[in-house]
């Protein structure tokens, strides 16, 4: 029998594994069968948005955290494929900082030209996998939501990819529950309309907090204030913001923080993080970690070293996003069919840990950066996956970092050049912070100058 891989998730990781397997076989390699299980109706992953929230249609939780008018955190010349450019997909130059939907345009594009799509599964939730006592392989067991049954199928190997930036963390504040306004974690955030001209209180210090916030603002919020737990985000921020330590207690309408100050708010937004949630593993399958640059048990970052059969994808916190993704994928594929020697388990833990320790020694963003391309270069460097310039990917990184910190609102207007091609990116033709409406129509084509008036 030849060997099954099981595919979990059909996001950017996921799709990854598809692609490194699919290019053996254009090379003439024989390859594994392979099976993507997806929950969601399409391909794409978190890039695709939906208006749901809760459950979804079938009674599974609702994946999608991104929201309308999301755009990219961070330049498109940093999480280029380096077998598939930008410019290869769109034909042209585009700018550098697009929306969700020109993105997931991109990602999509890839997979449809090689014609993958055949090889998922939609409408299938994973519910359970274990290691079968008697084979020794592992069971799959999977929801097709739409008939209402369950299938079991017997695979090789598993690839967990099904993300980690939508089971939300949700802390318990004194008196939320009095409060007489919305109160929301980001994964349920969906449209900054609803807060135009209302106080927002946003809880937390990182990239949602910032994007929420100043994407609030944007569409007309009245004022913004944000409550950190560790430190402020320090930005230089218009005057209508504000950056408060810990929230305490609410009492009715008010917020009131560890520094004895209080504001009254109209609604409360959540951008607490994320949890690592696997409820269809067992316990001796399931990595435990919380949001860091190298989660414990994995070897190279994706084998789970207590049992090697069982592969992670894209659970670090991210920096490099795509493109890790396919340099995990192609390594893991390859230790998986035996292309790569796996080293005993010794040797996987030793140098996980020597990993960890250099992420622990990282103090600063830059650390942290470089830290994370000299990972992608490990990976890289050992498969055969299309080597590409990740110190220079690493610059545009640091480069976007001081963006930031100049010009938090004005960032995503910056452009920068492409690893791959040498091209710089066009201005775009509007300023992010008047840019209203994120539709891949508008973004790749410039308003007609009587719209632009208007
Ligand atoms: C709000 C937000 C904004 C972001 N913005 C950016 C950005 O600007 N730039 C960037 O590079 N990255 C961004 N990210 C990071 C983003 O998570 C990655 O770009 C990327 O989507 C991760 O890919 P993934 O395949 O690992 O996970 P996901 O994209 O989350 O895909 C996981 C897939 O697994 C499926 N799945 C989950 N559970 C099951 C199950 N039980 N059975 C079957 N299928 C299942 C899901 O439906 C989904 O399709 C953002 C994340 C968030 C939350
Ligand atoms: N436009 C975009 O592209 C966009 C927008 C939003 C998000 N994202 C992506 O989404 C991912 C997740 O970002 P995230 O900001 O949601 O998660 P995150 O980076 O993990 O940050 C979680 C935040 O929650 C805080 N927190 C956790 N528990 C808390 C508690 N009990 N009380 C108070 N604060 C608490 C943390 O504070 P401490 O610092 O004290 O730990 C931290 O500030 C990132 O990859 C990001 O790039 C992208």
């Amino acid at each position: 029998m030849s060997m099954r891989i099981a595919v979990l998730g059909a996001g950017p990781s996921g799709l990854a594994m598809l692609r490194a397997i699919d290019s053996l076989r254009r090379q003439g390699h024989p390859v594994p069968e392979v099976v993507c299980y997806e929950k969601q109706s399409d391909l794409g992953g978190m890039w695709n948005y939906t208006w749901r929230t809760g459950l979804d249609a079938y009674g599974e939780p609702v994946h999608g955290s991104m929201y309308r008018y999301l755009w990219s955190n961070g330049p498109k010349e940093a999480l280029e494929f380096s077998d598939y450019s930008f410019e290869e997909h769109f034909g042209h130059p585009i700018a550098s900082y697009p929306p969700r939907a020109v993105l997931r345009d991109y990602i999509m594009g890839r997979i449809e030209r090689s014609g993958l799509r055949e090889q998922i599964r939609f409408n299938m939730a994973v519910h359970w996998v274990q290691r079968d006592a008697d084979s020794g392989r592992f069971q799959v067991t999977v929801r097709d939501m739409k008939a209402d049954t369950l299938i079991t199928e017997e695979f090789d190997h598993v690839i967990v990819a099904t993300g980690h930036f939508s089971t939300p963390n949700v802390p318990y504040f004194e008196g939320l529950e009095q409060f007489p306004g919305r109160v929301l974690h980001a994964h349920d955030f969906r449209d900054a309309c609803e807060f135009t001209d209302k106080d927002l209180l946003l809880v937390g210090s990182s990239y949602s907090a910032e994007d929420i916030g100043t994407q609030c603002y944007k569409y007309g919020a009245r004022s913004v204030t944000f409550s950190y737990r560790s430190r402020p985000m320090g930005y230089q921020w218009p005057s209508s913001f504000e950056e408060k330590p810990l929230l305490l207690r609410m009492e009715g309408n008010t917020a009131h923080f560890s520094d004895g100050s209080s504001k009254d708010v109209d609604a409360v937004v959540l951008c607490t993080g994320y949890r690592h949630h696997f409820p269809f593993l067992p316990d001796e399958l399931t990595l435990r970690t919380h949001n860091r640059l190298y989660p414990g048990q994995l070897y190279k970052g994706v084998v789970f070293i207590d049992d090697p059969g069982l592969i992670y994808l894209g659970m670090q916190d991210q920096y490099y996003t795509f493109n890790m993704f396919d340099a995990q994928a192609w390594l893991a594929r390859d230790l998986l069919m035996g292309r790569l020697p796996l080293p005993d388990k010794a040797a996987m833990q030793a140098d996980s840990e020597h990993w960890q320790q250099r992420e622990q020694a990282c103090s600063n963003a830059d650390q942290e950066i470089d830290f994370q391309a000299a990972y992608v270069r490990d990976l890289v460097d050992a498969s055969d996956y299309p080597d590409f310039p990740i110190e220079q990917v690493a610059e545009i990184f640091k480069q976007w970092k001081r963006d930031k910190k100049r010009d938090i609102l004005g960032y995503r207007d910056q452009r920068y050049r492409s690893v791959l091609t040498g091209t710089l990116a066009p201005a775009h033709h509007t300023p992010w912070m008047k840019a209203l409406d994120d539709s891949l129509e508008a973004f790749l084509h410039e308003p007609a100058p009587a719209a632009k008036r208007a």
